[in-house]
């Protein structure tokens, strides 16, 4: 028999050195990376196998058969990765959040989520702390369902304005992107659950995503997409990043050694682990590259005839191909966010408040609500009589669109309609709907506007419409479209003859506003014969309520647009997307030349007017600026004092961007802030740009440069 003394010295040495530490003494480890590599270290190289692959849960929908492997009984959705409860590390619940909770048609006891607006709303709202708020409501809801990651986090510009996932998105700057994102992922991780950042990074437009080749130059990917998600991971630290479809200049983002490996790890010191997109790893050489999960095995068994990170990972292993150093570093990563966010030490789960919920999401609609044009104050509608008004087409006696795909919610109680529209582009098609959200914008109107008279024709045909129209004393057109994963858009039109109908009803009646619900710009036939524009995205549960508020007033709108809108497609990067025509598998190549002068950018390097610009948005009120002050140095403050000078409360925007640096016109927006006043009310503003917005890239000395000499800067609304 050992030597107590002996024993206790060797029992000291093997937690020392994370030999033989049970739970109890790892959990007392308080630093997750210290903690991270001794549980690692005790893993078995099954379980260590067992964590670096997820099995796609919500297989159903998309017509598989769900996976053997799964446990019973669990709450599943997107994906599921199994623990080692004898280590204390928990299994991996992974659900889709991009507006709220999904349930994709998996789990009957789940009665659905509170649909929150759209990323590009909460992105017009110029207010992190908005996505902040919808960040911990969506984790408090995912919390309660047992899922502890979320695949949340959309962080890729829109610089395509074409692109169908725009929805998903903040916007097409990579400041106000990264800003937004961060707080989103802030939001979700302060409740102990894990957030995403995705689709790292270059996956700006869908159409055949699979075998897409983005050619985009490096140093204008650090100085817009990269940034964003550069931004968004400092201010944020997101447990992980999921990797996209397509490929960046020949490779696979989820195989990219550059993207995963130099930049994201080494350049930025990303410590969390890398998951890929569902049907993102057609090979297991991309454990070498970076990518430290692959996710979703049956769609790369669909895509590309095998799973990539079982069997033949594990064979690689056997042969000396693949390093036992790197597995433990896929691991250690997962660990790492695991323990950092704390998923590990969950309570009982917190009692979800849906209307608390409902509340916050109709925050988010009142300020991303944007309205963009308003002729002889056409808005707010007169309540000092009774008006008649015509509401007319989108639905609007049922409720409001949503984008499609992955990303769309259930609301509790359902949707109020859906209208399944297909497509040929791989599975998704079952998923692309006009799914309508309940309440109906008519109801809400008529809540808000007890004495007016309200009617609703169903757009029809323009004929029928116009005669509604005609006897009213103000038209409301509502208009739909359906985006979002898998489909982009052919064009920035309105579907189904909506343009033939608001046309005929402003010819009957010019005092015509149109609300559109969608995830992109709209190209206006219309534009210059109604009245008002106003300009709801993809609203969530609460949007009807925050339309009819904007309508009548009750609310003053805020939002800004947070991408640009083009007159006319030719003036965009891309005037023509012939890719658009090819089939489903077919490879397809897609230029980004225009390098950093994404969005706004772009046009003012063109020298192009969009319809609407970046940042545009109007308000029932009106501001002042004054007092501008500048500092400069190695970077840039403005100090400005922004007054509410007409008759009712108010939110302003004042942006601070930069037109000219030394080596010539260059327009980066550098900071904003949103500003709630009161009339008569004044606040001082100060505006301090990130320097990396002030300066370029410089990729063969992999830093950034801020050259010497004069930079112009500018403040507007
Ligand atoms: C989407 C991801 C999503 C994943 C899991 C993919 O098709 O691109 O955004 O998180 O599915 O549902």
């Amino acid at each position: 028999m050992a030597h107590p003394d002996r024993r206790m010295r060797t029992l000291m040495l093997a937690a020392m050195l994370g030999g033989s530490m049970g739970h109890a003494a790892l959990a007392q480890i308080t630093d997750p990376d210290r903690r991270a590599a001794a549980t690692e270290a005790q893993m078995t190289d099954d379980e260590r196998f067992a964590m670096i692959y997820s099995i796609m849960g919500a297989a159903t929908i998309i017509g598989m058969t769900p996976d053997p492997r799964l446990p019973a009984g669990i709450p599943m959705s997107a994906a599921y990765v199994g623990g080692v409860p004898r280590l204390g590390v928990p299994a991996q619940l992974q659900t889709d959040a991009s507006m709220g909770v999904t349930n994709p048609g998996y789990r009957p006891d789940d009665k659905g989520a509170t649909a929150f607006p759209s990323a590009i709303l909460l992105g017009s709202s110029f207010n992190p702390a908005i996505a902040r708020r919808v960040g911990e409501a969506i984790a408090r809801e995912a919390r309660a369902r047992g899922f502890n990651i979320l695949l949340a986090g959309g962080a890729n510009l829109t610089s395509e304005v074409r692109n169908g996932r725009n929805y998903e998105y903040y916007a097409e700057d990579p400041w106000l992107t990264g800003v937004m994102a961060a707080e989103a992922v802030n939001g979700v991780q302060s409740q102990g659950v894990i957030s995403t950042l995705k689709h790292y990074a270059a996956n700006n437009f869908e159409h055949n995503r699979h075998w897409q080749d983005v050619i985009a130059d490096r140093t204008g990917l650090r100085e817009a997409e990269l940034l964003g998600f550069q931004i968004a991971i400092e201010r944020s630290q997101p447990g992980a990043i999921m990797c996209g479809y397509n490929k960046l200049n020949g490779d696979y983002l989820c195989g990219h050694d550059w993207l995963l490996n130099q930049v994201l790890k080494k350049d930025w010191g990303y410590r969390g682990w890398v998951m890929s997109d569902w049907g993102a790893t057609p090979s297991w050489e991309f454990a070498l590259k970076g990518l430290d999960q692959e996710s979703g095995l049956q769609n790369d068994v669909s895509l590309w005839g095998a799973e990539a990170f079982t069997d033949k990972l594990r064979a690689a292993y056997r042969d000396g191909d693949f390093p036992k150093a790197r597995l433990s570093d896929m691991v250690r990563r997962m660990l790492r966010s695991m323990y950092a966010v704390g998923v590990d030490k969950w309570g009982p789960a917190p009692r979800v408040d849906m209307a608390a919920h409902n509340a916050i999401a109709l925050e988010g609609a009142r300020e991303g609500i944007v309205l963009l044009k308003n002729d002889a104050a056409v808005l707010p509608l007169a309540t000092d009589r009774p008006l008649k008004i015509a509401v007319i087409g989108g639905f609007a006696q049922k409720g409001v669109g949503s984008g499609t795909g992955s990303g769309a919610v259930l609301p509790v109680g359902g949707f109020a309609g859906e209208l399944n529209i297909g497509g040929a582009h791989g599975r998704l098609g079952v998923a692309r709907s006009l799914f309508l959200t309940p309440p109906a914008p008519v109801d809400e109107l008529k809540k808000l506007l007890p004495a007016a008279e309200i009617e609703y024709d169903g757009a029809y045909t323009p004929a029928e419409s116009a005669l509604l129209a005609q006897r009213s004393d103000v038209a409301i057109v509502f208009a739909v479209r359906v985006e979002g994963e898998a489909f982009d858009l052919t064009d920035l039109s309105l579907p189904w003859g909506q343009d033939a109908v608001i046309d005929a009803v402003v010819a009957a009646n010019p005092n015509t506003i149109v609300v559109l619900q969608t995830g992109n710009p709209v190209s206006m036939p219309w534009r210059d014969k109604v009245k008002g524009i106003v300009q709801a995205w993809f609203p969530g549960q609460a949007g009807a309520t925050a339309i009819a508020e904007v309508l009548t007033g009750t609310v003053n709108p805020s939002g800004r647009t947070p991408i640009t809108w083009p007159a006319d497609l030719a003036d965009t990067p891309r005037p023509t997307m012939p890719i658009l025509a090819t089939k489903w598998g077919a490879p397809v190549t897609l230029r980004f030349d225009e390098g950093a002068e994404v969005g706004y950018r772009w046009y003012a390097m063109t020298g192009r007017t969009p319809m609407y610009p970046f940042g545009h948005g109007l308000s029932y009120t009106t501001f002042d600026y004054s007092g501008l002050q500048l500092r400069g140095g190695d970077n840039v403050t403005v100090q400005l004092t922004v007054r509410n000078s007409g008759a009712r409360a108010g939110a302003d925007v004042p942006q601070h961007y930069l037109t000219r640096a030394p080596d010539g016109q260059r327009m980066r927006l550098l900071a904003f802030e949103k500003v709630t006043l009161e009339p008569g009310e004044s606040k001082a503003v100060t505006l301090t740009g990130d320097p990396r917005l002030l300066g370029r890239y410089d990729e063969r000395a992999g830093r950034w440069r801020l050259a010497a000499g004069d930079y112009e800067v500018m403040v507007g609304k």
